[in-house]
C-alpha cells in the first residue's frame, strides 16, 4: 500500500513510499482509506506553516471500508463505510488538552496512506448514500460548520446567518443553516461566484473586496444584523463580522484567511451589542455522528468543486491557495 509524507520544503518535498498492509492491533480497524478533502489546515501542514515531525502523513479528512477488525473490536465489522475524526480522541463531552491534542495529519498520521490501522473510537459512519468522496468532505469543515452554528449557536428556524467566502466550511454553513430554516447572508469576492451562492439559497450577497464595509452593509440590509456569524478571517474579518451580527448574537471564530492570525477589536462594540463570541476548533465524535444524522435528515448533498487523484496532492493544494474552488477540493486513491 502506498502512503504520502510531509517534509521540510513544502509542496515539492511531499514522499510517496510503499509499505506492507498494517496489522490492527486489539481495539484497532483496519481501514481502506479511499477518498481524503483539502482543509486550509492540511494545506498549512503541508507547506510547512504549520510544524510537523518529518514523514507525517498529513490530512484530517479521510472515508473508506474497514476491510479487518483487531480483537476486541465491537463498533465495526468488515465491509463498513467509515470516516475519520479531526480529533481522534475526543469522543464526546467538553475539549480538553487530552481529548484535543491528538491532531489527524498534524500531530499524528492523517488519512494520505491507502490502508491504515484506526482505533474503533476514532471512526464514525458515513451518512447512508453518500460515496466516499462526499463523506471524506464532512470530518473537518462539516463538522466545524455544524458546531458554530447548532452546537455553540443554537440555531433556530427563522435565524439569520452570514457566511463568509465560498471554501468548503462556509458553504456547509449555508446548507446547514438553509436545511434548519434560516435566511441567509453570504460574502464573496467574486460575482460568479455570488451567483452560486443565491442558487444555493442565500438571500443576498456582498462582495467583501468591493465594499470594504461589508458588515455594516449586512447589518443594514437584514434590518439590524444577524444572528449568527461564521468568522473565517480573524483578524482580517472580525471588525466587520461585529458589525454584521444582531444584538445578542453568536460569532464562531473559526478561521485566520487573508493574514487574519492577530488583529483588534473594538471591545464596546462586543460588550455593548452583549455578542457571544467562542473560539471554536471543529468538534468531537457525538457532534460528527449528529451531523450525520442531520446530512441524512434533510439529503444535503456535498459541493465537491473538484477531484484529484492520489499521486495529484501538490496541484489539488496549487488549486485550492489559487481561491478559485467552491466548496470542497476532495483527493481520491
Ligand atoms: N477552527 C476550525 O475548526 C476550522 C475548521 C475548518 C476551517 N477552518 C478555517 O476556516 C477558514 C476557511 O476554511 P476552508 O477550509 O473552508 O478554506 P478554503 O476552502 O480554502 O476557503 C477559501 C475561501 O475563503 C474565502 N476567503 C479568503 N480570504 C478571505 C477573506 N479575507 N475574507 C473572506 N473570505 C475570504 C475565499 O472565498 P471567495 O473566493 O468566495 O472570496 C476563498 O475561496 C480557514 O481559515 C480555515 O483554517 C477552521
Amino acid at each position: 500500500m502506498r502512503i504520502i509524507t510531509v517534509h521540510p520544503g513544502g509542496l515539492d518535498h511531499l514522499k510517496i513510499t510503499e509499505h506492507p498492509d498494517p496489522v490492527p492491533q486489539p481495539g484497532e480497524v483496519l481501514v481502506r482509506w479511499q477518498a481524503t478533502s483539502l482543509n486550509f489546515h492540511d494545506y498549512l501542514v503541508a507547506m510547512g506553516a504549520i510544524p510537523v515531525p518529518a514523514g507525517r502523513i498529513p490530512m484530517s479528512d479521510g472515508a473508506g471500508e474497514v476491510v479487518a477488525v483487531g480483537a476486541e473490536v465491537s463498533r465495526w465489522k468488515a465491509g463498513d463505510q467509515v470516516m475519520s475524526l479531526f480529533f481522534p480522541n475526543w469522543a464526546e463531552g467538553k475539549p480538553t488538552p487530552a481529548k484535543t491534542s491528538s491532531i489527524a495529519g498534524e500531530t499524528v498520521d492523517g488519512c494520505l496512506a491507502e490502508m491504515a490501522c484506526v482505533s474503533e473510537m476514532a471512526l464514525t459512519a458515513i451518512p447512508h448514500s453518500y460515496s466516499y468522496a462526499q463523506a471524506a468532505t464532512l470530518p473537518c469543515a462539516a463538522v466545524t460548520a455544524w458546531r458554530g452554528l447548532v452546537v455553540e449557536g443554537n440555531l433556530q428556524a427563522g435565524d439569520t446567518v452570514l457566511i463568509e467566502g465560498t471554501g468548503g466550511m462556509s458553504i456547509f454553513g449555508l446548507q446547514l443553516a438553509r436545511a434548519a430554516g434560516a435566511r441567509v447572508f453570504a460574502t464573496t469576492s467574486s460575482p460568479e461566484k455570488a451567483e452560486r451562492l443565491l442558487d444555493l439559497g442565500a438571500e443576498a450577497v456582498v462582495n467583501y473586496r468591493e465594499d470594504e464595509r461589508w458588515g455594516r452593509t449586512i447589518h443594514k440590509m437584514t434590518g439590524g444584523g444577524v444572528d449568527h456569524v461564521l468568522d473565517v478571517g480573524g483578524g482580517s474579518t472580525m471588525g466587520n463580522s461585529i458589525e454584521a451580527a444582531a444584538m445578542g448574537g453568536h460569532i464562531a471564530a473559526i478561521g485566520i484567511l487573508g493574514d487574519g492570525r492577530k488583529g483588534e477589536i473594538t471591545f464596546p462594540k462586543l460588550f455593548f451589542k452583549h455578542l457571544r463570541l467562542t473560539g471554536l476548533a471543529v468538534g468531537s465524535r457525538v457532534m460528527q455522528e449528529a451531523l450525520v444524522r442531520a446530512i441524512e435528515a434533510n439529503g444535503i448533498q456535498p459541493i465537491i468543486d473538484r477531484s484529484f487523484g492520489f499521486t495529484e496532492l501538490a496541484a489539488a493544494f496549487r488549486y485550492q491557495a489559487s481561491g478559485a474552488h467552491f466548496g470542497k477540493i476532495v483527493v481520491t486513491y
